[in-house]
């Protein structure tokens, strides 16, 4: 029994969390956006991870309505020869709830 404990504590400590977990609401958004196909908070999968798309423009509020442009007409060119493709579908709005939210991750 002590030994499970053990080993639960070594789990924890092993893999602290860093940052504060994401938002859930915004993942959510994220998920119904379909923006997870594409993109990870952490990792690239064929976007670049959000969290390097917030280092490149955290301290630059003014990138907030270019990148909402961005989003919703799709592109390339930034981060690669990967294209996003456009995402009409998702509401202006929520796009640009969800570039404010992706600019504060850390
Ligand atoms: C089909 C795959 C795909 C989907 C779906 C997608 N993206 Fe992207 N996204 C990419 C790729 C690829 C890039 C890199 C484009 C570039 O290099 O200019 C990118 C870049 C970005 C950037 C940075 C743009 C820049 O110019 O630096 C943001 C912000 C972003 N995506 C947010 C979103 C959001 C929010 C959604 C959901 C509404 C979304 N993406 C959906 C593939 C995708």
């Amino acid at each position: 029994m002590r030994l499970l404990i053990c080993a639960a504590l070594l789990t924890v400590a092993a893999f602290p969390v860093r940052a504060a977990p994401a938002d859930p609401k915004m993942l959510e958004l994220a998920e119904k956006s379909r923006c997870l196909q594409c993109h990870d908070i952490q990792a690239k999968i064929s976007g670049p991870p959000w969290i390097e798309v917030a280092r490149r423009y955290r301290d630059t509020p003014s990138m907030v309505e270019p990148l909402v442009r961005k989003v919703r007409e799709g592109g390339s060119g930034v981060w690669g020869d990967e294209i996003m493709s456009p995402n009409k579908r998702v509401p202006e709005q929520d796009i640009r709830t969800l570039v404010r939210w992706i600019l504060t991750l850390e």
